[in-house]
């Protein structure tokens, strides 16, 4: 159990460990980052009608009418690729819209185009055509230095292989987004933030061991920690599970069903229909389009949201 005198604080961003219970609830402490945010759907105190949380895909607001934010509305999405002298149409004409709070699974089979999308949607990558805004914005107009921005502070990534450093410790590898972000802060301030988000993901008696020197589960739990450290709007996971074995992946699931839970937007990539069972709303996506629509929120996952 951690003291609430050992809470660390800092000046101007104040961050909070809380106390928490390291047997019992591995994951459970709060996220400073994370616990401030409301649930998108408790607007007015009430259950939202299906009616009330869905409007037409041409009238791009970062807000809904009762309040509920979007974070990623796409509209007509395509991305082709050029493989030598032949065009690689990949994606054709993708429409969805997350809103904050969800916990979107992306399925699709081996080469439908979800780590492509994946790759817009974190300003990784450009679409060939079709809009894209962020949280109301629209990243087409953003210059090359401001997407980084925006990539750097509102969005988190997280993929199969981890992509740790190698030779570097998990403290310095969850440091290095903070020194990547334009703010200048001291050197304590930043690994405070970085022991902090260790600790929320149940690490922070690995802080010094390198990567080679952790478990597979281990490994992406850094990862997660090094994606959220920033404090994201958006957590993008590319087969987060793909490389862990079936106990640590539902560790790993448990930790993002928490992060949720505080606020957090998570989209998910997999292939596992188990995976994707602890998603609240699934998207499919078969051969560069999505099947149905992902414009809407279905009502269960309203329902969901609002316990
Ligand atoms: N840089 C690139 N240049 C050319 N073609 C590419 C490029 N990146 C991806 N592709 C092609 O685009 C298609 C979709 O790739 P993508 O990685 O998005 O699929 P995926 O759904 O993530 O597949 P997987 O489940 O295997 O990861 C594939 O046919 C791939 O070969
Ligand atoms: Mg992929």
């Amino acid at each position: 159990m951690v003291s609430k005198q050992d809470a660390s604080k800092q000046s101007g961003n104040v961050v909070t460990v809380q106390p928490y219970d390291k047997l019992s609830a591995p994951f459970k402490s709060e996220a400073p980052c994370l616990q401030q945010r409301e649930s998108p759907y408790r607007a007015e105190g009430r259950l939202l009608a299906e009616s009330e949380i869905t409007r037409p895909c041409s009238a791009p607001r970062s807000k809904d009418r009762i309040g509920i934010e979007e974070v990623v509305r796409i509209e007509d999405i395509t991305k082709t690729y050029s493989a030598g002298e032949v065009d690689v149409p990949v994606l054709k004409g993708v429409s969805l819209i997350i809103r904050r709070g969800e916990l979107v699974a992306l399925m699709g089979a081996s080469g439908s185009g979800k780590s492509t999308l994946m790759n817009i949607l974190g300003c990784l990558d450009r679409p060939s055509s079709g809009r894209y805004w962020f949280e109301g914005q629209d990243i087409s107009t953003l210059s090359v230095d401001e997407r980084a921005d925006l990539r750097s502070k509102k969005l988190g990534f997280i993929f199969q292989s981890f992509n740790l450093l190698p030779r570097t410790s998990a403290l310095e590898n969850v440091q290095v987004p903070l020194e990547c972000a334009r703010e200048v802060r001291p050197d304590d301030e930043l690994r405070e933030r970085a022991r902090a988000m260790l600790k929320r993901v149940g690490l922070e008696d690995r802080m010094n061991h390198h990567p080679g020197q952790l478990s597979g589960g281990q490994q992406q739990r850094v990862a997660i920690a090094r994606a959220l450290v920033n404090q994201p709007v958006l957590l993008l996971a590319d087969e987060p599970t793909g490389n862990l074995d079936s106990r640590t992946s539902a560790e790993i699931l448990r930790l993002f069903q928490e992060l949720n839970a505080e606020g957090l937007t998570i989209v998910l990539v997999t292939h596992d229909p188990e995976v994707a069972g602890h998603a609240r709303r699934i998207i499919r996506i078969r051969d560069g389009r999505i099947e149905g629509s992902a414009l809407e929120s279905p009502k269960a996952v309203v329902e969901s949201a609002l316990g």
